[in-house]
């Protein structure tokens, strides 16, 4: 389950890499734009605004996300994107922060690129962060003793790595396309008392969340604090910097 609101708590941070990835995608006048894995919406609508005369299609698993993306007036539905093809006007697909939840994901990719019309583009952003001591401290508290039974089955420790921008590139690659493929580490400034913890509340921490109840996941969280107060240090000034690596990829189809 999803919480719009933890998510949103950072949203500013959040929503860098994902105008830096709309950034490189060079469409003047797309007839359809396919937000997959929508979230809350918020920056959904931005691509109304980036694109003001297309279609926007978007949806999302959660349906708290869906809600939320609704009450930013965005018509969302929910949907996998697992079993999403492009409708055959989409000449703009965006999904950002969503195929790392989605495992064997590089496998979808041929199908939609292939599925596209001509001069259409196609454009992901994944964090790239699975090896960040933030994620090794989650996976490694979930497999010690006091909680590999509970949480061994949640899917957190057989989660992997998602593919490096060549990875990405390999795959999107192909006779008639441009590929653009880079990573980024942004250097995040965090602040307020355990602010690394609350942030992968939002995100990482989730299937966690959902394999727990309220006592045993206060537990965790009372034991994941210090491992990461100690992996991510509070600065004199009050900010704690957490690095971030993003992986992006943007194919484009020639016209
Ligand atoms: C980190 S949020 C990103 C939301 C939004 N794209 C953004 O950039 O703010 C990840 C989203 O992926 C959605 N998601 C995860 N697996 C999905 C799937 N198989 N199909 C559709 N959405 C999925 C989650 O419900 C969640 O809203």
């Amino acid at each position: 389950m999803w919480d719009p609101d933890k998510y949103l708590a950072f949203d500013d941070l959040r929503a860098r890499p994902f105008f830096d990835l709309v950034n490189r995608v060079g469409a003047t006048r797309p007839r359809r734009v396919a937000d997959l894995g929508c979230g809350p919406g918020n920056l959904t609508v931005t691509l109304g605004q980036w694109w003001p005369g297309a279609a926007l299609e978007a949806f999302d698993s959660s349906p708290e996300m869906v809600a939320a993306a609704k009450e930013h007036g965005i018509d969302a539905t929910v949907a996998d994107v697992r079993d999403w093809l492009p409708a055959p006007d989409t000449d703009v697909v965006v999904t950002n922060a969503v195929l790392q939840w989605v495992p064997d994901h590089l496998a979808l990719l041929p199908g939609w690129i292939e599925a596209l019309p001509a001069g259409a583009w196609f454009a992901l952003q994944v964090p790239g962060n699975f090896d960040a001591p933030s994620h090794l401290a989650i996976r490694e508290l979930a497999s010690s003793d006091r909680w590999n039974e509970k949480l061994g089955a949640a899917g957190i420790l057989n989660r992997e790595a998602v593919p490096d921008p060549a990875g990405y590139a390999a795959v999107l690659t192909g006779a008639g396309r441009r590929v653009d493929a880079w990573e980024t580490t942004y250097l995040q400034p965090l602040s307020g008392p355990d602010p690394v913890l609350e942030w992968v509340t939002g995100t990482a921490l989730r299937p966690v969340r959902d394999a727990l109840d309220d006592a045993d996941w206060q537990a965790y969280r009372a034991e994941l604090a210090p491992i990461l107060r100690v992996a991510y240090p509070e600065q004199p000034d009050g900010t704690t910097w957490l690095p971030f690596r993003r992986v992006f990829a943007v194919a484009h189809k020639n016209d």
